[in-house]
């Protein structure tokens, strides 16, 4: 039977494990924190879909939708498979355990994000990920064909012939950070479903895992990239100096919550005080100055809104925006979004009231892995397939998203391609491979004694990500981030051949690294496209 390791437990290694696990196979999942801990766990929105194959107006409009979303980039034959398989992919989940929002008969509730033109995204409230991940781990862990591994950090991928990615992968060398060992797990079948990588800039919605370990891991054993340079900041992280950057959902704007800047709200006040003499109700929307940027103003796509409030935090020199949400109904509010109002609860802040503190925040990597229509990557050298290797969710880049994502896209993403590759898997019924595996390289490595040079370098990778590598670019700026991280990387590399692995040096080691293929990307680009803004290039656009 062959061996079939999967690297991270979020939706789309999980929902591939259950497949696999399914049909047969024996698979190991191997996560590096508790199962749970995910973005998948932390994703509110939900998840686009649209559940009748017959509803041709219904699809239509959903691929129309991603596509001016991706701003002319997206591989549309990618989009309309995708779309297709949704319907297809919840029924799964459904049937995996997952519970969605649904209405007193029974009908499903759709919500609306930006740059949706209609309702149709699945949801549990404003907890989605959380009730995806519980049901998908509640399935895999009683399921008698999976064994997860928590706690137990994946390092490097080991090739079944050295500086031969063409021949493959053999398995993977794995810090167990229960007694800090490190050891060999092989592996017939490898999958990267590793996530993202936010925590390269200082705000992120992104939890502590996502350090892009699986993108820098395959990328040192010769898988191909692409478009890494689209970075996706959410525009509403709540912005309260005691408090991480956390998720405001977009839903909330899809339910008519508004951004307003502080003169905006100043004149909608003052506009809502003179109504209420003469009785009638005047609505925040037309004073947001994301109309300046888009007539469809807050609901406009996430590249969008994101860099309006950028370019108006630049211009005010504010630290944040207000996301308004007090003209509509409090107790429908409360009802759709408990968990945001528990966060808000800690900070003296009223859904329905209170002004909330919002902006952007690092979010999601349109960019990864270059794959296949099965979730394969390509070898960098060859461009040929690299054998026994898969990469799912959004470690990877499948097309799909083109130069911005359409909100709620990547969970549905993630679990069609799961799919696929666990069905190409299931059909190409591989065999085991017995072979010798190296070692990992431990003489004359040293504990590191003092983790501090290491947090350093962490923190100024972030401030240089965040300063010169952010929503808006230039030229000079992105080749000092270069300059910058070329420092970093030698000053890691360092200490990593001299130092027993931990999962700091392992972390900082993967960001830095994923940190130089999003500036080389950002720096080759001649155009402006979706998430890639350098005004460098509107200049020369301009004359
Ligand atoms: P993840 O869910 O991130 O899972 C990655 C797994 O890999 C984790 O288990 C991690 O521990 C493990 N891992 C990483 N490195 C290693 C290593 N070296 N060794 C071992 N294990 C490792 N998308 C939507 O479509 N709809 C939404 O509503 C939505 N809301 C979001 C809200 C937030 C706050 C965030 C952060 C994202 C949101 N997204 C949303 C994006 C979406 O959640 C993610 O793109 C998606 O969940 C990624 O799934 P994944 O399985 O690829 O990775
Ligand atoms: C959100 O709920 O706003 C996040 C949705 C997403 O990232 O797709």
């Amino acid at each position: 039977m062959a061996r079939i390791v999967i690297i991270g437990s979020g939706i789309a290694g999980l929902f591939a494990s259950l497949r696999l696990a399914d049909a047969g196979h024996t698979v190991t999942v191997i996560t590096k924190q508790r199962p749970v801990d995910s973005s998948t766990n932390w994703a509110q929105g939900g998840i686009a879909a649209i559940l009748d194959k017959t509803d041709g107006v219904g699809l239509e409009s959903h691929i129309a939708d991603t596509l001016a979303s991706g701003d002319g980039l997206c591989d549309e034959e990618v989009v309309r498979r995708v779309i297709e398989e949704a319907g297809a992919r919840i029924r799964d989940l459904l049937n995996i355990g997952v519970r969605f929002e649904t209405n007193e008969d029974g009908e499903f509730h759709f919500a609306k994000e930006g740059g949706h033109s209609r309702r149709r995204i699945l949801h549990a409230k404003d907890a989605t990920g959380r009730e995806i991940e519980r049901a998908l781990n509640d399935a895999a862990s009683s399921h008698t064909h999976i064994t997860l591994k928590p706690n137990t950090l994946a390092m490097d991928l080991i090739q079944r012939e050295h500086q031969h990615p063409e021949r493959g992968i053999a398995g993977v060398w794995c810090l167990n950070q229960e007694n800090n060992t490190v050891f060999t797990e092989p592996a017939d079948i490898l999958m990267i479903a590793t996530g993202g990588v936010g925590q390269l800039w200082s705000q992120t919605t992104n939890p502590p895992v996502a350090t892009g370990d699986g993108l820098a891991m395959a990328y040192r054993a010769g898988a191909a990239v692409k478009d890494m340079a689209f970075i996706q900041f959410h525009p509403t992280a709540l912005a309260v100096k005691s408090d991480r950057p956390f998720l405001i959902t977009e839903a909330m704007r899809g339910e008519g919550g508004v951004i307003l800047d502080d003169e905006g709200l100043r004149n909608w006040q003052a506009a809502v005080k003179d109504a209420g003499n003469q009785g009638s109700e005047v609505a925040p929307g037309p004073f947001s100055f994301t109309l300046n940027h888009s007539s469809l103003g807050s609901m406009a796509t996430r590249d969008i809104v994101a860099r309006a409030i950028d370019q108006r935090l630049k211009e005010t020199g504010d630290q944040h925006v207000y996301l308004i949400t007090s003209h509509l109904d409090q107790d429908h509010l409360l009802e759709h979004f408990p968990n945001i109002q528990q966060r808000l609860d800690r900070h003296g802040l009223m859904l329905g009231r209170d002004p909330l503190p919002v902006s952007p925040a690092a979010h999601y990597i349109v960019g990864g892995l270059d794959v296949d229509e099965f979730g394969r990557p390509h070898c960098r050298a060859s461009g040929s397939i690299m054998p026994s290797l898969y990469a799912i969710g959004e470690v990877a880049c499948t097309g799909m998203h083109g130069a911005n994502r359409l909100a709620s896209n990547s969970l549905l993403e993630a679990v069609v391609y799961a799919a696929r590759a666990a069905n190409h898997i299931i059909e190409s019924m591989p065999e085991t491979n017995e072979m010798d595996l190296p070692e990992w390289r431990a003489d004359g490595l040293k504990d590191l004694t003092e983790h501090v040079s290491v947090s350093n370098d962490r923190e100024s990778l972030c401030n240089t990500m965040s300063r010169e590598v952010g929503i808006v670019r230039r030229f000079n700026r992105l080749h000092r981030a270069s300059r910058r991280l070329q420092l970093l990387l030698q000053e890691v590399d360092f200490i990593w051949r001299r130092a027993l692995p931990s999962r700091q040096i392992v972390e900082l080691r993967n960001l830095v690294l994923v940190g130089q293929l999003v500036t080389e990307d950002a720096e080759k680009r001649v155009e402006n496209r979706g998430l890639h803004y350098n005004t460098d290039l509107i200049q020369h656009e301009e004359h």
